[in-house]
């Protein structure tokens, strides 16, 4: 039987080449496009060596509407889009909003246009959990208020999602889902691809990581007089494993076209942890110590939010199949897997 073909867009970087893998695992055949603004293209190479595929990779930048068009005229019979190719990084985003805007709003909208030409109806969209700002109670499920954005990033992907809801209003044919992530951590079992900072990391896997293997030379908790158990910030860290396998389950209920025409789901454990316990859980994990002090907080941190994962359990059969622990093995694994590289110092 033919293979449905699925295009996802940021296909080869942190999330887009781990749900590339499982796409294919669960019988899909991926077709990728990144412009490798915030990618390597050795993580096709690292796919390549898991999956012993070559998938098609397009290196478009998805703004420029007129190369999203060619790609989908090369690639006719696409079953449905996951759209990850977006910039991500907040801090960064209050230094550049319009690049942020133009960017992640653009790509989203120039893709929603190309593929209403082309007749293409399914969307899986990248969302966060940024969306919930400081939410006022925890856990938050998908019907905890969406709050004013506190960074561009975030407003990019508040937008995002409402020109989404916008586009099923109208009698547009389009089926979507917004999967609103909680915090990705870890990397595939087998080592071959991970989360690939470029420059110094913005996150606190990859910096701890980093500090653990000497490249940094110490990690700083960026406040511990939040009001949590240790007095550092809470949050939800799901293995990127299990995220990349909601995508697919998203994928497979668009095709059915179950549902409605735009849902929300979030993607997460179900429980917090403190950025002292991520710390810990990593050394317990390696047996690796992490050089760290405390620092002051860091402007625009939410203090504490982790998900209520029910409804993505029930609908999508989303499973957490790894601790924290676990998590944090698989992301020191790929970590010493490229020691010999000087590409992500
Ligand atoms: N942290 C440190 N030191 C570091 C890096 C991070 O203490 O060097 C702390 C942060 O203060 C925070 C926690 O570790 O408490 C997690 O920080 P990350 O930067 O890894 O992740 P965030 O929770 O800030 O950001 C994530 C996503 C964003 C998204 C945001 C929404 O990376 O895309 O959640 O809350 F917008």
């Amino acid at each position: 039987m033919e293979k449905k073909k699925i295009l996802v867009t940021g296909g080869a970087g942190y999330i887009g080449s781990h749900t590339v893998v499982e796409l294919h695992e669960a019988g899909y055949e991926p077709v990728i496009i990144d412009n490798f603004s915030n990618s390597k293209e050795s993580a096709l190479d690292g796919i390549t060596a898991i999956t012993g595929q070559q998938f098609r990779c397009y290196r478009v930048d998805c703004t420029n509407a007129a190369a999203m068009r060619e790609v989908f005229e090369q690639e006719p019979g696409l079953e449905g889009v996951i759209h990850f190719a977006a910039y991500k990084a907040v801090g960064e985003s209050v230094e550049k909003p319009l690049e942020y805007y133009h960017n992640n709003v653009g790509s989203l909208v120039a893709l929603l246009q190309v593929m209403r030409e082309f007749n293409v109806t399914n969307l899986v969209f990248s969302s966060s959990c940024t969306v919930y700002g400081i939410p006022e109670n925890l856990p938050v499920t998908e019907q905890t208020p969406v709050q004013k954005a506190n960074s561009p990033y975030g407003n990019t992907k508040k937008i995002c999602e409402e020109i989404l809801s916008d586009v099923a209003q109208s009698a547009s044919t389009l089926r979507s889902i917004a999967l609103r992530y909680f915090n990705p951590i870890g990397a595939h079992p087998s080592a071959k691809i991970g989360e690939l900072p470029l420059g110094v990391p913005n996150n606190l896997v990859p910096f701890i990581t980093q500090t653990a293997a000497g490249i940094r030379e110490q990690l700083t908790i960026f406040g511990e007089d939040y009001d949590t158990a240790d007095g550092t910030c809470v949050r939800d860290y799901v293995h990127v494993v299990d995220l990349a396998k909601a995508h697919v389950t998203a994928v497979e209920r668009l095709l059915e076209a179950k549902g409605d025409k735009i849902e929300f789901f979030n993607v997460g454990t179900g429980s917090g942890n403190t950025v002292l316990e991520a710390v810990q859980a990593f050394e317990r994990a390696t047996g690796v110590k992490v050089n760290y002090k405390v620092g002051p907080r860091r402007a625009g941190d939410v203090p504490k939010i982790y998900a209520d994962v029910t409804k993505a359990t029930e609908v999508l059969g989303f499973r957490t199949n790894s601790t924290l622990e676990e998590a944090m093995k698989s992301a020191w694994d790929w970590q010493l897997s490229l020691q010999d590289s000087v590409t992500n110092v």
